[in-house]
């Protein structure tokens, strides 16, 4: 693994985007998987401002999400595809049908299957990732198999209650107890995979994913096997790293 400590988030994001572009710009026809969350929220908004300034052009890339929660149809507002539309692809020259989010509405089974499939009939060139308190990438929660494919997350009470902010008025009722998710060998399966750690909160979860041994209770230590890993830490999310 390769690890770049940079000073904070707006370095990170400088550093991730510049990584982005020089996929995107040398594979004009690349697969990009991509997360949501806060951390890549400025990555994207430097994506969009290259792409208005520099004219770098996503024509023919095809982006894979690596969740979506269960039960909300893409115009939700809180639907992952909704985030991606809004932070990122309503101001790129991107093909929508080339946009894939695992959809949050139908048969969740028969989704999960269909959206491995799609995974494997299309490598990804390089999987940006966040990454949780709790070591998580995706929604691959502790304990998830290091095997696992696309599947069906259900959510911890936890994960619920944090969530419950983010739905219109808090409503716990409103938050989804189901997601799909990209299983952690999905993500091993991609050529490169980026990872943005920002903010003490993560500290820990960085020195379990880089340097403790590797074990399932802390999902992101599985990269510690990929052969083709970037680390993007800030210097407070880096900071129990030796
Ligand atoms: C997002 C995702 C999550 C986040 C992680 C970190 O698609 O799968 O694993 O990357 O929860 O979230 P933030 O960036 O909000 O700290």
């Amino acid at each position: 693994m390769k690890v770049i400590v940079v000073k904070n988030y707006e370095e990170a994001s400088q550093k991730a985007c510049e990584i982005m572009l020089d996929i995107v710009k040398s594979n004009p026809q690349a697969n990009l998987g991509l997360a949501t969350g806060s951390t890549p929220v400025r990555m994207y908004e430097l994506m969009r401002e290259d792409h208005k300034k520099n004219g770098t052009s996503y024509k023919d890339i095809k982006t894979f999400n690596l969740d979506e929660y269960f039960g909300l149809d893409q115009s939700h507002p809180q639907s992952y595809h909704y985030f991606m539309c809004h932070n990122l692809f309503n101001e790129l020259d991107i093909n929508m049908e080339n946009v894939h989010v695992p959809k949050g509405q139908g048969n969740i089974d028969e989704e999960c299957e269909s959206y491995n499939k799609l995974l494997q009939e299309n490598p990804i060139d390089i999987q940006l990732l966040g990454i949780g308190s709790n070591g998580h990438i995706g929604f691959n929660e502790p304990g998830t198999p290091f095997d696992s494919v696309t599947h069906k997350v259900d959510l911890k009470q936890s994960t619920i209650e944090d969530n419950a902010r983010l739905f219109f008025d808090g409503k716990i009722e409103d938050v989804p107890t189901q997601a799909v998710s990209m299983g952690i060998a999905n993500i091993m399966a991609a050529k490169k995979v980026l990872l943005i750690a920002c903010g003490e909160g993560k500290a820990k979860a960085v020195y379990g994913m880089a340097e403790a041994p590797k074990t399932i209770d802390l999902p992101a230590s599985a990269l510690q096997d990929h052969p083709d890993c970037i680390l993007i830490a800030d210097e407070a999310a880096a900071s129990l790293l030796k």
